[in-house]
């Protein structure tokens, strides 16, 4: 092993950059889970998320990733046989729907080109369809992490409402919490997925679920077999602020410090921080001549920014010299976009000089890799931040 000056440069889309602030907090002895003491922090941290999901509902956190969660959401709500409505965004989408099928769940996979969301106009013409209300949950991905398409939820809220169907509404959040904006109760979502790892700034080894009431009483019925995820043990425990098992007691430490720091520069502030931060990548792409591979313009994700490399390119081989070269990792395709894409994270704990530094490696990458391109995408990208970082710092100011 030979040292390599500097800090790692860690640019996927999750895990993200841990703050110093948070590992500090991490780096405490841990503490009796069944103590007094436990339950101040049990109660901080489950209060304190619930302005992260934008909920006055109960959110329980698994010592899990977000794959438990997604797996939580389905075992409360849903019974073997139950049908389902997902959409093939992406990589996730589809990890989700092969869970559900697992699960002895039937989805309806609704296939896309992986560039583009689930389309509100096709959930509203789906549960039209479905006159004997066999459908029982609609599952959807906000932020597929393999495409950087973000899909609409409260428009796919309004597409259930106006088909008039009973259906439950699970969303994954887990690349978009705290970094796109979202909102658990105003788009009426039953059940959020999300994990620890992304715009919540820590470690992975956490995950989430918001519940609402719709959520919690389907769960009464639902006849899925569940133990560790089952919602009603963790619920009566987390009301007195402990867990029905040993919970990830240093990472709620790390979990309480980064929900003060969200809370100090602002949420929606964070939000702000995060489109800009996306627009000026995009604008990076563009004037390199490359393409971002989200395809409609209003599902752009502000966490990260899929590109795809000219045909004949491979994506891996420019991320490896990238890697090689000056220490940085982006994320690789995944699924049919292997060696199509890279992926540029931008969530977490970020800021202008993080981004600068970011383009600059790849920029100096695609001349490595010899991936046809022409100069000036910092160029671009700064000027917009510049332009643009004015406006940002005044509304820092005015949180
Ligand atoms: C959108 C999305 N859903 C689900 C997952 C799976 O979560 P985990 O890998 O934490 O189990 C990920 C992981 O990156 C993700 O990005």
């Amino acid at each position: 092993m030979t040292h390599l000056s500097g800090r790692h440069f860690l640019q996927i889309p999750g895990p993200t950059n841990v703050p110093d602030r948070v590992l500090r907090a991490i780096d405490m002895p841990t503490m009796d889970h069944r103590g007094p003491e436990f339950a101040t922090l049990g109660h901080e941290v489950l209060d304190g998320l619930k302005a992260v999901f934008k909920t006055a509902q109960p959110v329980v956190i698994y010592p899990a990733s977000g794959t438990g969660a997604w797996e939580a959401a389905l075992v409360n709500t849903l019974s073997p046989g139950d049908r389902v409505l997902m959409f093939e965004t992406g990589h996730f989408a589809t990890l989700w729907q092969k869970m559900a099928t697992k699960l002895g769940l039937v989805p309806e996979f609704v296939a896309t080109d992986w560039r583009r969301g689930a389309d509100p106009a096709l959930v509203e013409a789906k549960l039209k369809e479905d006159k004997a209300k066999a459908i029982k949950a609609v599952c959807v991905v906000h932020n597929e992490t393999s495409t950087g398409v973000a899909s609409r939820i409260g428009a796919i809220r309004k597409a259930i409402d106006a088909a008039g169907h009973p259906a439950l509404y699970l969303v994954d959040t887990i690349s978009s919490l705290a970094s796109i904006d979202y909102r658990h109760d105003e788009w009426g979502v039953d059940v959020t997925v999300a994990g620890s790892q992304k715009g919540l700034m820590l470690p992975p080894g956490l995950s989430f679920n918001a519940i609402g009431e719709k959520a919690r009483k389907a769960a009464a019925g639902a006849k899925l077999p569940r133990s560790y995820w089952g919602w009603d043990e963790m619920l009566a425990n987390n009301k007195s602020g402990y867990f029905p098992y040993t919970p990830a007691t240093n990472l709620l430490y790390g979990l309480r410090e980064a929900l003060a720091m969200l809370r100090e520069e602002g949420l929606e502030n964070v939000l702000a921080r995060h489109d800009r931060h996306a627009e000026a990548t995009r604008r990076a792409v563009r004037a390199w001549g490359l393409e971002v591979l989200c395809a409609v313009p209003e599902e752009y994700s502000s966490s990260l920014t899929a590109v795809l490399t000219p045909a004949g390119h491979d994506a891996d081989e420019l991320r490896k010299r990238i890697l090689a070269a000056f220490d940085m990792s982006l994320g690789t395709g995944l699924g049919k976009l292997a060696g199509k894409v890279f992926r540029i994270g931008h969530l977490g704990d970020f800021n202008d000089l993080m981004l600068a530094g970011t383009l600059a490696g790849v920029e100096m990458g695609l001349d490595l890799a010899a991936v046809p391109h022409r100069k000036g995408g910092v160029q671009a990208a700064m000027e917009f931040l510049a332009a643009s970082a004015k406006g940002a710092k005044a509304a820092r100011k005015a949180a």
